[in-house]
């Protein structure tokens, strides 16, 4: 039986080649005049991709300034840099380039520019709602977070360590860009991470004790097979312009909720405990939530075997005969196996860290004030439940 839901995904998106071309006249026509241009390190510089964005701005007569040096797990100070040139130029429009960080420190802005009078982190603590936004675009270069239709909006305060998430419908973007040709670029471990994280939009909400609709976890289980093909072939040919828009158009899917319909909003706790890694010790987001799952799921697993059964079947093509529990530890196992395959940690080990006993106490704590206590679908989890948890994943 399904749950009741609603369902709002209002970015409009234009795909393929060339598309980026577009950009200055798809922002015209949304009313942009004056343009926060927001991007990372040398990605969007090197593919000439800047370039071609600041021409297409020029050509239409759309004003902008840019923020550039957006780093993975996005930092608050160039947040609040960029409001401060927001105010300066008086901006009217966000446009980020890039994944889910320049995404995110776009959207973080675009709250900041829009309610001048209130610190933006307290949104990110959770003490107010917004209540205004600017507008956003988004041309994406890296398949991965799916910020370019979600409402999801992740900034790492540096000065605390915390990485906090915003969730509202007012930062999805208006218009997102996205040409897969300039993926190609990204280093393997990106890619894949990339793919890993986009699976798990999917299954963080698949794994849920909540209502179902069968259309929702038919596109779920297609996507989820759609990415695990091919992620392995771009991790043999990092060309392949087919894998690429695959993956890319599966990036949105995954997290404009899409998958979410029907089911009970999510389970989440394996990217809530992630987000704590990464606040703490700057790990890549998909990599990290690869080194936690098979933790969390095999502490799971049993209040939730239905839908570990379902995935076992259905995703990983576990054909065994046996009980419940063992088609859902071979599923389990099958997914390990899968992201070891391609090049994706396990493990903290192979993550490259080595939390201490104090430190995972820590991040458990920080992960509990940060989601609630007793908190996720597929179990309930509380402190000791997440210190178990990151015990078993190191
Ligand atoms: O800075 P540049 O040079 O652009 O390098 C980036 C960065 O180092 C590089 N890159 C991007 N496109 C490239 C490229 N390198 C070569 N060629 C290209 N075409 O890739 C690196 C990672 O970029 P980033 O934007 O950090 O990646 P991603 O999209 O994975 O975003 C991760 C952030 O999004 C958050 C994560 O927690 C993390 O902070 N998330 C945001 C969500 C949301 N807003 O809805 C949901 C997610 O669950 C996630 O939490
Ligand atoms: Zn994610």
């Amino acid at each position: 039986m399904a749950n009741n839901f609603k369902y709002y995904s209002p970015t409009e998106v234009i795909f393929g080649k060339d598309s980026e071309r577009e950009t200055g006249k798809q922002l015209k026509r949304l009313g942009a005049s004056r343009v926060l241009l927001v991007f990372g390190g040398n990605s969007a510089r090197n593919s000439g991709l800047l370039d071609k964005v600041r021409c297409s701005l020029k050509e239409e007569g759309i004003s902008f300034s840019e923020l550039e040096g957006i780093v993975p797990n996005p930092r608050l100070d160039k947040v609040y840099e960029g409001i401060r040139i927001g105010k300066a130029e008086n901006v009217d429009f966000l446009l980020a380039i890039g994944g889910g960080s320049a995404i995110d420190t776009a959207k973080a802005i675009a709250y900041g520019l829009a309610e001048p009078e209130h610190d933006v982190w307290e949104l990110f603590q959770h003490v107010r709602i917004a209540e205004k936004c600017l507008p956003v675009a988004s041309i994406l270069t890296i398949a991965a977070a799916g910020s370019e239709t979600s409402k999801g909006c992740v900034i790492t305060n540096e000065k605390t360590g915390e990485k906090r998430a915003y969730d509202d419908n007012l930062a999805r973007p208006k218009i997102s860009i996205m040409n897969p040709e300039y993926t190609k670029s990204l280093p393997d471990y990106q890619t894949e991470s990339g793919c890993v994280d986009i699976m798990m939009h999917t299954m963080e909400r698949y794994f849920t004790n909540g209502g179902n609709l069968e259309i929702t976890d038919a596109i779920a289980e297609a996507l989820l097979r759609t990415v695990m093909k091919n992620a392995v072939v771009l991790h043999e040919n990092p060309g392949n312009l087919d894998a690429r828009s695959e993956i890319m158009w599966a990036g949105s899917l995954a997290h404009n909720d899409l998958t979410g319909c029907g089911n009970d909003g999510g389970d989440f706790m394996t990217h809530k405990l992630e987000h704590e890694i990464g606040g703490m010790f700057d790990v890549t987001h998909g990599a990290g939530l690869a080194a936690v799952w098979p933790s969390w799921a095999r502490y799971v697993y049993k209040d939730c075997l239905h839908r570990f059964v379902r995935f076992a079947r259905n995703v990983m093509d576990i054909t065994l005969e046996g009980t419940d529990e063992e088609v859902a530890e071979a599923g389990i196992y099958a997914m390990e196996q899968f992201y070891g395959n391609i090049g994706m940690p396990t493990n903290m080990r192979e993550l490259g860290i080595r939390p201490s006993n104090d430190q995972i106490l820590d991040i458990a704590n920080r992960c509990m004030i940060a989601s609630g206590n007793h908190t996720g679908s597929a179990k309930k989890l509380n402190l000791d439940d997440a210190v178990e948890i990151y015990k078993n994943a190191r």
